[in-house]
């Protein structure tokens, strides 16, 4: 029997975990800027402590939780994602009694038992920050901004600039308010009226619209029915109001692109106040690099060629949209989970979706960043050379080369011929190959072949 990954799930290795790794690394150089300080909470939890945090009327909860019981017969779920762990242990170190205010990230696997499709996977990663005790809208702020310049980073944000007729491509911060628990049921009630008014509501609509009638408006089946909800801002108390009025401004004055988007509730059940999503236009179904057309500028494929969308399908597509990172504010949660009454905002990321878009779209500086390791075989003419050439790969890993300390080197391989090492070399994209033959080593020298226009040049070993 042949035994393949479990189906959502996928093996990262070669180029494609390096850009993974650049971008946690990216990830944590930035928000340790922001004061944000590292955690790795575990990767399952009991089973109940997300039920009761991200509400038991969620997709989440309802469908996609993988759930099992350990030996002693405790119930356990691989976390689907972080804030809840991160709640957990911000409760359970105490940092809601001793400190004033707190500012964590994380970055891992989250896991989540969905229909598996480009940038859907039933294990992905998150990069997530979360921010706590501070009411103020001003960190809701702080946190989009963050998740801003997270994806500003890899070239996402400007990606509207480079289709220059604003047509094509569109990546946007929506937000919405939810109120507060004493506005909250107004505007169930306001939804609840509206939501009866309509007719051939699905099973799910009807069963929610008692429990939780916010969460319809996330309803797959049923959406496109929702044309007319009451603008649900409208009914916040003064204080949400005030807020939420005093975010957008926050927003404004940093030159924070959003818009308000009245149907956008989020699938999990702790938020209060703010939610948002940075949306782009779904291109992960309808990009095809094969296909040029006009009006694309300023983007690139992994080879700096200019890169193309099929016209049509992306027209047809504009509607329907990827979240590339989302989140909100919590200020109940803590409380809710046995700490002290805590206000909290936060954000994550879905680095895989993140990083099929950098590279549809990414700039050439993208790909410079994570290909920084140029790769170096160190080859051997001659079989007596191999310890010599074997002690000079062991310095120049240590040390790297003169011209370039960021190397990644490959060999010897003894046993081998010239000429086998060489198509291996080729193989695993060395730029260059160190060659060691009798007759130059003699002088003091070595051969150096560039990979790419296969030029060979003599070199002294004493100045590589
Ligand atoms: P979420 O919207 O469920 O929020 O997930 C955040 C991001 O994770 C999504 O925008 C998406 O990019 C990515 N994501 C979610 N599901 C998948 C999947 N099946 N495959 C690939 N990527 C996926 C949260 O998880 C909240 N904890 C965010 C938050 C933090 N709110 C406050 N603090």
């Amino acid at each position: 029997m042949n035994y393949r990954a479990p189906r959502g799930t996928h093996d990262i290795f070669g180029e494609d975990a390096a850009k993974m790794s650049w971008l946690e690394q990216k990830a944590r150089d930035i928000f340790k800027k922001h004061g944000f300080e590292e955690v790795r909470t575990p990767i399952f939890e009991e089973s109940s402590l997300f039920i009761r945090s991200v509400g038991q009327p969620t997709d989440i909860v309802e469908k996609e939780m993988y759930t099992f019981e350990d030996k002693k017969g405790r119930k356990l779920a691989l976390r689907p994602e972080g804030t809840t762990s991160l709640v957990r242990a911000f409760i359970e170190h105490k940092m809601d009694v001793l400190m004033p205010v707190s500012k964590f990230f994380y970055a891992g696997e989250m896991f989540r038992y969905e229909r598996p499709q480009s940038g859907r996977y039933r294990q992905f990663h998150q990069i997530g920050a979360e921010f706590f005790c501070v009411s103020s809208p001003v960190a809701d702020a702080e946190i989009i901004l963050l998740a801003c310049d997270l994806l500003d980073f890899v070239g996402i944000n400007e990606m509207e600039a480079r289709f220059d007729n604003g047509h094509f491509f569109e990546m946007k911060v929506h937000l919405n308010s939810l109120g507060c628990r004493k506005c909250r049921h107004v505007l169930r009630e306001k939804l609840v009226e509206y939501l009866i008014s309509l007719s051939n509501l699905c099973e799910n609509c009807l069963r929610r619209l008692v429990k939780n009638p916010l969460r319809i408006l996330d309803c797959k089946t049923d959406s496109y029915k929702f044309t007319e909800i009451p603008q649900l801002s409208s009914y916040l108390c003064d204080e949400c109001k005030h807020d939420f009025d005093l975010l957008k401004s926050l927003l404004e004055v940093a030159k924070c692109d959003y818009v308000v988007d009245n149907k956008l509730v989020r699938g999990l059940d702790y938020y209060t106040k703010t939610v948002f999503e940075i949306c782009c236009s779904d291109i992960l179904s309808s990009i095809n690099s094969s296909t040029p057309i006009k009006d694309a500028v300023n983007c690139y494929d992994q080879n700096f060629k200019p890169y193309y969308i099929k016209a049509r399908r992306m027209n047809k597509d504009l509607n329907r949209r990827i979240t590339l990172a989302a989140g909100g504010r919590y200020d109940n949660l803590v409380k809710d989970l046995s700490g002290q009454d805590t206000p909290a905002v936060g954000f994550a990321l879905g680095s895989e979706r993140v990083l099929i878009v950098a590279e549809k779209f990414g700039s050439p500086e993208f790909y410079k960043s994570f290909r920084k390791f140029e790769k170096v075989y160190v080859a051997i003419a001659d079989q007596e050379l191999f310890k010599e050439a074997f002690s000079f790969a062991v310095k120049i890993a240590r040390n790297g080369l003169k011209n370039s300390k960021d190397i990644s080197v490959f060999g010897p391989i003894n046993d081998k011929s010239l000429t086998w090492q060489l198509k291996f070399a080729d193989k695993i994209g060395a730029r260059k190959t160190i060659i060691f033959v009798k007759t130059e080593f003699k002088k003091g020298k070595v051969l150096v072949k560039n990979m790419e226009n296969k030029v060979q040049t003599e070199a002294s070993i004493c100045e590589l």
